[in-house]
């Protein structure tokens, strides 16, 4: 079950932090760096369990890797080993995203159906029909294997829907490919710009990443160097909705205002004060929040996928109703059972989760359905003043390098309990709700 959160919320949050760097830049940069030829140095890198678990795979497949302090060096080598662990893998969907270097290095390349969060069904059909149309042959077993033994060769390609994870590998595959790739209906998150400008940083041509049509002149060898990804928006969004939860005033400095500018519009028209500068965002409640219709969550620029339950967690004790649509993933809101368990009046239909006035929010003992789900149970209970436990919070750390220590430096009680204590404060919890 992992370990369990403990919040005891009901206080406003004051004070400034910054904003660690983001953990969907680094896993495809990590993943990227196997295609350059000298040390790769990226700078400001969270510990987080998913970077662990990209650095075992990279490790697997014969890479040098080595942390000093928040840096993380990367010597890539000759590919010695085309066969990605299935432990790592299971653990998290960006493990496909090695696939398109290791297969245009080593020729080939054998991996596990990739892992996490339980969102709905997470095909790769797009990463797979793009590389096969580069020149990849596909077989299906107990493991996937891709071969290209002759390289890849540049393709005019459209993806028939912008996915963020598709349209990093075949970057990743255009930069190693002989000639042009033109990719269209390309995803344009901005973690899609940091990764084409580390690319371009190191030597390749890649033109027009952030908009739907990407040209790539493959097959320039690339060379290292150092490199800082770009802040984290859900980090900065979760930030965000914990003050327009609990209450008070933050700063939130190193992040870029525009990169999660839907959130924080809808937390304006929700009553919370926002105000911008060029790298912070400086957010205050102090009334009680409205609710804001119906919104929805989709594909950059819209309302980002992962901030939707961190954002109906903040509006969980608003006065009037509101209504947020995921458009992207067919099960967001696996968090609505823990809202409900702390009192909220929610309900899920489809892709959409509704969220009713008058519910009191109380303590309770849930259980963290995913990753940034577990992150919302943790923002909703900063609202609510009896101690709420969150279990199976390991989650929480695949995107957070130390959700509970980021909380506290705003001044919320946020704890981790490693199993063996985990008994004494299921007690506490327990005893306090009175069951
Ligand atoms: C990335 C993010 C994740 C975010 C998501 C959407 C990383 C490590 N993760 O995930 O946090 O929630 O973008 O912004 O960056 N799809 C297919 N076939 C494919 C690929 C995707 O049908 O081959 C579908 C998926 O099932 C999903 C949708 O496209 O419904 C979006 O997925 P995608 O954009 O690929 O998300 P990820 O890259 O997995």
């Amino acid at each position: 079950m992992g370990n369990t959160l403990v919040v005891r919320g009901g206080r406003p949050l004051y004070g400034t932090v910054e904003v660690p760097t983001a953990k969907n830049s680094v896993l495809p940069l990590l993943a990227a760096s196997l295609l350059c030829e000298g040390e790769v140095a990226f700078h400001r890198v969270p510990r987080l369990s998913d970077v662990a678990a990209c650095v075992e795979i990279l490790h697997a497949v014969g890479c040098g890797v080595q942390w000093a302090g928040q840096v993380l060096r990367v010597c890539p080598q000759p590919v010695q080993n085309h066969c990605l662990p299935d432990g790592p893998v299971g653990s998290m969907r960006a493990s496909v995203l090695f696939c398109a270097p290791v297969l245009a290095r080593a020729g080939k390349v054998q991996t596990a159906m990739p892992g996490g969060c339980k969102l709905g069904p997470r095909p790769i059909d797009i990463h797979l029909d793009g590389l096969t149309q580069m020149g990849a042959a596909v077989q299906w077993g107990e493991h996937l294997t891709l071969q290209a033994p002759r390289g890849l060769q540049g393709v005019d390609y459209t993806l028939r829907c912008p996915s963020v994870g598709a349209t990093e590998t075949l970057l990743m595959a255009a930069v190693a490919a002989r000639g042009e790739t033109v990719l269209r209906g390309a995803a344009c998150e901005p973690e899609i710009v940091d990764l084409a400008n580390f690319l371009n940083a190191c030597g390749a041509q890649v033109q027009g990443a952030g908009t739907p049509v990407v040209r790539v002149q493959g097959g320039r060898p690339l060379h290292g160097g150092h490199y800082t990804p770009i802040p984290d928006r859900i980090v900065a969004s979760t930030l965000a909705c914990a003050v327009a939860a609990a209450g008070g005033q933050a700063v939130l400095r190193r992040c870029d205002p525009a990169a999660f500018a839907p959130l924080l519009q809808v937390l304006r028209q929700a009553g919370c004060a926002v105000e911008t500068d060029a790298d912070q965002v400086q957010i205050s409640r102090r009334g009680l929040l409205q609710g804001v219709g119906q919104v929805f969550a989709g594909v950059y620029p819209a309302l980002a996928t992962d901030a939707a339950p961190l954002l109906a967690a903040a509006l969980l004790g608003a006065q009037s109703q509101s209504s947020i649509q995921d458009t992207v993933f067919e099960n967001r809101f696996a968090c609505a059972a823990g809202f409900s368990a702390m009192g909220a009046q929610v309900a899920v239909q489809q892709h959409t989760l509704f969220i009713r006035p008058g519910g009191t929010l109380h303590g309770a003992l849930v259980t963290a359905p995913d990753l940034r789900g577990g992150a919302a149970l943790a923002v909703a209970a900063l609202a609510v003043s009896q101690p709420v436990g969150i279990e199976n919070a390991d989650l929480i750390a695949r995107g957070y390098e130390d959700l509970p220590r980021l909380l506290r430096r705003l001044g919320a009680s946020v704890h981790d309990q490693e199993n063996g204590t985990k008994k004494a404060h299921q007690t506490v919890v327990t005893k306090f709700m009175g069951i």
